[in-house]
């Protein structure tokens, strides 16, 4: 691969999943016009996101990512926004009391709009048109005018994607993330459940911690941690053409790299992360941190050039890998990638996504996934970790703060027939705001679990 790169570069490789556009003119319009567009996010916030990485990747934080799976224009509001947060909230605190970990939290929002697909087209009834990819690209109705490709809709993604930042900076350091407000997070919908009154419990235990520092003086008018939260952003980057818009020179800060300032954290998919294709060849040029999907096609050996390729110096917090091996595959399929990435003294941060590998169709006719399997293959990523003396050091979850219901099963027992009551997604299936708990109270547990275990080898080895 060519040592030199430029933020266009990436033309000359080739490339998966790109929509085509019946007028590349307006295209190129809208990417110039983008390109003189402000910065969503600032290089100084990307290399602060790095560092806090570096703690993930070392052992000493846990990363949460989680969102939409497909972020879309007809959803877009500020209650929207807001309830995701405030469940990302509950869950970082979940994780952080019950694993006593600084959490890193990065949404899959603000520009998680393109989706990649499986076939090019959809037919129905004998029709057959360009599949829907994302409200970044097209619209989701089934006709011709819906799906034909149409590039303004990159400047509605960018605008959306900047209102959306604008009020999760406000929400992160307004007031709402304070953790005296801690009680106030759980949605009404949640209310009563046996997962709310665990959250209950935690918060009140907090409460009492804070009434206790404050009494010694530690309040959050004088401590920032405890009354504002880092929060930052991240999405695939599936369509180049936006990105390279959004790539800006640092002039900030003395580094004088390449930073895609579209999102703090850019990630490539599993279908786009050929070696030699424009995706990986983007991506290893930004200094942002970056994440690589790992399915189970994923090869050792490419595994190990990819690493190569984007973390050449071998930064910590540069590069997550995000393993999607679904739940039948992953005892199996993860312990060889990982005992090579070790071998290789590889610096990297291994992430878990327990969505993707774990789709299947319901009897009633539902893309859905069963919470069974979604914490079936958590449990085995841990355990692998575990066996190979690694650290699972994060989770990757497509959610919501809306009471949807597009995940089987959890406490509140979504059965088949109750997936249509409220699926809403633009995309895969979403765990509600209640599964979403449940799932970081079993994560907390099995972290908590673990470092007991870590403590008392230590206790046995002193
Ligand atoms: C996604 O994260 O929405 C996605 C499409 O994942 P993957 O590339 O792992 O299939
Ligand atoms: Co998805």
């Amino acid at each position: 691969m060519a040592a030199s790169w430029s933020p266009s570069g990436w033309r000359d490789h080739p490339i998966q999943q790109v929509p085509e556009y019946p007028d590349l003119a307006h295209l190129n319009d809208v990417e110039q016009q983008l390109a003189g567009y402000p910065p969503l996010v600032f290089v100084g916030e990307a290399q602060r996101l790095k560092t806090d990485l570096a703690a993930v990747a070392r052992g000493e934080a846990f990363l949460l990512q989680g969102g939409d799976c497909a972020e879309s224009f007809a959803e877009f509001s500020p209650n929207n926004i807001r309830d995701t947060f405030r469940v990302l909230l509950q869950m970082a605190v979940v994780l952080t009391f019950g694993a006593a970990l600084p959490v890193v939290k990065v949404g899959r929002v603000a520009g998680q709009f393109a989706k990649p697909r499986s076939a090019p087209t959809e037919v129905i009834d004998g029709v057959e048109l360009p599949s829907y990819r994302g409200d970044m690209v097209n619209a989701m109705e089934f006709d011709v005018a819906s799906r034909e490709p149409d590039p303004s809709r990159l400047l509605q993604v960018y605008n959306q994607s900047a209102s959306t930042l604008n009020l999760l900076r406000a929400f992160a350091q307004g007031g709402f993330a304070n953790l005296e407000e801690v009680h106030r997070w759980t949605l009404d919908f949640v209310k009563g459940s046996p997962t709310s009154e665990r959250f209950e419990q935690v918060s009140g235990r907090i409460g009492e911690c804070l009434e206790f520092m404050r009494a010694c003086g530690i309040t959050p008018e004088n401590i920032q941690q405890l009354r504002e939260t880092e929060f930052y952003t991240s999405h695939e980057a599936l369509l180049l053409g936006y990105e390279q818009a959004m790539t800006r020179a640092d002039t900030i800060t003395d580094d004088g790299g390449w930073y895609s300032t579209s999102a703090h954290m850019l990630w490539i998919g599993d279908r786009t992360r050929q070696l030699d294709g424009a995706h990986v060849e983007y991506m290893r040029g930004i200094r942002n941190p970056i994440g690589l999907k790992c399915g189970p096609s994923l090869s050792v050996d490419d595994l190990l050039r990819l690493i190569e390729t984007l973390n050449p110096a071998n930064e910590a917090g540069r590069l997550t890998l995000i393993a999607r091996m679904g739940c039948e595959k992953v005892r199996e399929g993860l312990p060889p990638l990982v005992r090579a990435v070790k071998a290789a003294g590889a610096e990297v941060i291994w992430s878990c996504d327990p969505m993707h590998g774990n789709t299947i169709k319901s009897s009633t006719g539902y893309k859905t996934r069963p919470v069974d399997r979604i914490l079936d293959e958590v449990s085995g990523f841990f355990e692998v970790h575990e066996a190979e003396g690694t650290y699972g050091g994060g989770v990757h979850f497509e959610m919501t703060g809306q009471d949807v219901t597009e995940c089987l099963g959890g406490a509140q027992a979504i059965t088949e027939t109750a997936l249509g009551d409220r699926y809403h997604t633009h995309c895969d299936p979403r765990l509600n705001a209640s599964q979403a708990l449940e799932l970081a109270f079993l994560i907390a547990d099995m972290l908590k679990t673990k470092r007991a275990g870590n403590t008392a080898n230590l206790a046995q080895a002193s």
